[in-house]
């Protein structure tokens, strides 16, 4: 079978290894992929979001299942467009893909399906917006309505912030038309809980919990990033957390979709805040999370294409799905100056010994080495019985690998490891 994954990061990458372990696959293409992924996939050339010609070589190299990973090209209609060709692909039509790309629409359908998330107002005009913010209660929470490469969100603690921010947001268009509406809503508190999960629009299975570290420095000090590491299974997420939110939030939330006209295929992203009043929806994400996927993926024990052709089918009902009862932590290394401003083009060395460990996400090859190209470098992900074993290998593991500029947290999954000592 060959196999097309579009995307070009860590995630790719841990979907592109955990697919090569299926017998049956005989050439994966990374579209664009990146140079770190060169031993396990053929790269081409082809941006994520140029679906005319993403289509164009899933027709001429007779493609049999393309995974679609991140959210533009889904927002865009990939998915769409792939299957009109008759391709089949794991990730939602553009219509569900909504659910990520638009902000409005989330809270909209919540508020009508009863989804428990914070209290919100939604604005079109900027004036409006900024006479709200005069007397909302702070902190709080100022969001874009469409995709802003995961920055369109501004916790405001004071009336000034959430007026600079409506300003920047709807009147400079920091974001572009991203910003033409806008979400405001309550500041929620409470430990965060990343559950991706697989739908076939019938019904869910979530994949075994995760924590993110977005914020850049340790302690969650600095700006938001993309996301700084992970470890997996998250402690917060107790079983009783769970059956609620199964109950609460996930049912009802593939139901809606179904039930709107956007059955929702694919990987359905829940973040989660889990507050004194229960779990609440803080964003859904159309798609794998990044750096969650390289925890959850390692620890998935059942074959990933046959489950992802299960979605696609709709068979997922029949489907087994076995997560190891074991622990993942991965720890970011990025260049220095992530997310601001950083240099690139420096050599990466990985000890062949870690080669199944790393998932590489800002890298090129040039004339056979491998240079830094990006934020966030790469992703090393260690196994362990316990949460502390994992962590301590992961960093263990980060200690071997050397780029100049290498700039990682030092206190990833210490957050889990004190909820667990509460
Ligand atoms: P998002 O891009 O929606 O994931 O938001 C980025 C981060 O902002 C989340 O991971 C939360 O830490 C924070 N956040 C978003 N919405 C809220 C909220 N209503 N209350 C508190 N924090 C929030
Ligand atoms: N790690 C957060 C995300 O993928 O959106």
């Amino acid at each position: 079978m060959k196999i097309m994954v579009v995307g070009g990061g860590g995630r790719e990458h841990a979907i592109i290894k955990k697919i090569k372990e299926n017998k049956d696959v005989t050439e994966i293409f990374a579209l664009p992929g990146n140079g770190g992924m060169a031993k396990d996939a053929t790269l081409v050339n082809i941006a994520a979001t140029d679906i005319e010609k993403i289509v164009e070589f899933a027709i001429e190299n007779k493609i049999d299942y393309a995974v679609v990973a991140p959210d533009d090209p889904l927002v865009l209609g990939c998915v769409d467009a792939l299957e009109e060709k008759g391709i089949h692909c794991f990730g939602p039509r553009k219509n569900a893909a909504i659910i990520e790309g638009s902000k409005v629409f989330s809270k909209e359908l919540m508020k009508k399906y009863g989804i428990p998330t914070a209290q919100y107002e939604v604005f079109s005009d900027a004036d409006k917006a900024l006479e709200y913010v005069e007397s909302c209660p702070v902190p709080t929470v100022i969001k874009a309505d469409g995709l802003a490469l995961g920055k369109g969100v501004i916790i405001a603690n004071t009336r000034e912030e959430a007026k600079d921010a409506v300003v920047s947001i709807m009147k400079d268009k920091q974001f572009g038309k991203s910003g033409d509406n806008i979400v405001i809503e309550e500041f929620l508190t409470g430990p965060e809980v990343s559950v991706l999960s697989f739908t076939d629009g019938n019904v869910v299975v979530p994949m075994i919990s995760s924590m993110d570290h977005k914020r850049a420095g340790d302690n969650d000090t600095g700006l938001n990033t993309g996301g700084m590491g992970t470890v997996a299974p998250n402690p917060y997420y107790t079983k009783a957390v769970a059956d609620e939110c199964m109950e609460k939030i996930f049912l009802p939330t593939i139901k809606a979709m179904k039930q709107e006209g956007r059955t929702f295929k694919g990987c359905l992203y829940f973040g989660l805040m889990i507050t004194s009043d229960g779990p609440k929806v803080i964003e859904y994400n159309c798609r794998f999370g990044d750096p969650e996927t390289q925890v959850v993926l390692p620890l998935l024990e059942s074959d990933l294409l046959t489950v992802m052709m299960a979605v696609t089918n709709e068979t997922l009902a029949d489907c087994d799905v076995k997560f190891a009862d074991k622990n993942a932590c991965c720890v970011i290394m990025a260049s220095e100056g992530y997310p601001v401003k950083y240099e690139k083009g420096y050599e990466i060395t990985i000890p062949e010994s870690l080669e199944n460990n790393v998932f590489v996400a800002g890298a090129a090859l040039k004339d056979g080495k491998l240079l830094t190209n990006g934020g966030r470098v790469l992703g090393v992900t260690c196994i362990e019985d316990s949460l502390e074993a994992a962590i301590k290998a992961s960093y263990e593991a980060v200690g071997k690998i050397h780029f100049a500029n290498a700039y990682y947290r030092h206190d990833i999954g210490q957050k889990a490891l004190n909820c667990k000592e509460d």
